[in-house]
């Protein structure tokens, strides 16, 4: 049986991939900071699809927690598909808000993923086979006020998974970086405002990013994983104006 681990599969994008995986006949591994979430989409998707899945607990923006799921991974005998997937967001000019969240941020998108890639490739690589999604972010392509620490580190996982294509692609592993645009999951329960400025038609479902997602991945698709025909029109727009520019405009549009 093919074996992925998805992290923050305990909601959301990453509960989509475990239960997308397990319809596909994935044994699972599971992390996040909720044991009592995980073990209950692994009772559910076990005895649903007759998979084996397991939780491996763990909080990803502390060292302790990141080297030991990066041990585990290393000790695998084999994973197929390891989904970069854990994260969170914030609203709020960078000098107006509380820093201990945004250094987090930069230990659960950037830290963490970077750190369980390099957990997971040599055995990848020594089979010639594998997968890793990294999910990144339509934001990663945008510089506007109000959010610049998540674009950036979206930003960053977007080009370390171009970067990273480049050198495991000859040996047989695949990469892609997933970045959908407004999903509706957990994310923004800590801001209901931002439910009420985006409008309806801009927003997806969490299992129509992750077919999108697999569905590119199997096909040998492009690195870049956009789902969502508005979003990829948005984002084919945004990549055509100049990156000094881009933050300019998002500046005027709030005045
Ligand atoms: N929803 C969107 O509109 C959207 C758009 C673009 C990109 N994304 C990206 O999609 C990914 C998934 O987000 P989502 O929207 O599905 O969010 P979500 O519903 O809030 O789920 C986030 C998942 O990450 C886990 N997590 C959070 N902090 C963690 C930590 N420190 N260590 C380990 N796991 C942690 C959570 O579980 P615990 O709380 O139990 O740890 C949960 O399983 C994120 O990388 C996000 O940036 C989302």
């Amino acid at each position: 049986m093919p074996l992925a681990l998805v992290t923050g599969a305990s909601a959301g994008i990453g509960r989509s991939f475990a239960d997308a995986l397990a319809r596909r006949g994935y044994d699972l591994i599971l992390a996040a900071r909720s044991t009592a979430r995980l073990e209950a989409v692994v009772q559910e998707l076990s005895a649903r699809h007759h998979v084996r899945a397991e939780s491996w607990t763990a909080d990803l923006t502390s060292d302790a927690g990141r080297e030991q799921v990066a041990e585990r991974i290393a000790a695998l005998p084999h994973l197929d598909l390891l989904v970069n997937n854990a994260g969170f967001a914030t609203t709020g000019k960078l000098h107006k808000i509380p820093l201990a969240p945004q250094m987090d941020m930069l230990r659960l998108h950037v830290m963490a993923p970077m750190r369980l890639c390099a957990a997971a490739l040599p055995r990848m690589v020594e089979h010639g086979a594998g997968a890793i999604i990294n999910v990144s972010s339509i934001a990663g392509f945008l510089f506007g006020p109000g959010n610049v620490n998540y674009s950036a580190t979206k930003s960053y996982l977007t080009s370390f998974s171009l970067g990273l294509d480049t050198e495991v692609r000859g040996a047989g592993v695949r990469v892609q970086a997933l970045c959908p645009g407004f999903t509706h999951t957990e994310i923004h329960t800590e801001m209901p405002h931002v439910k009420r400025q985006i409008p309806g038609f801009l927003w997806g479902r969490p299992e129509h990013v992750v077919e999108t997602s697999l569905r590119q991945l199997a096909a040998g698709g492009p690195v870049i994983c956009v789902p969502g025909s508005l979003n990829k029109i948005l984002w084919r727009v945004l990549t055509m104006i100049p990156r000094g520019l881009r933050g300019r405009l998002a500046v005027r549009r709030r005045r």
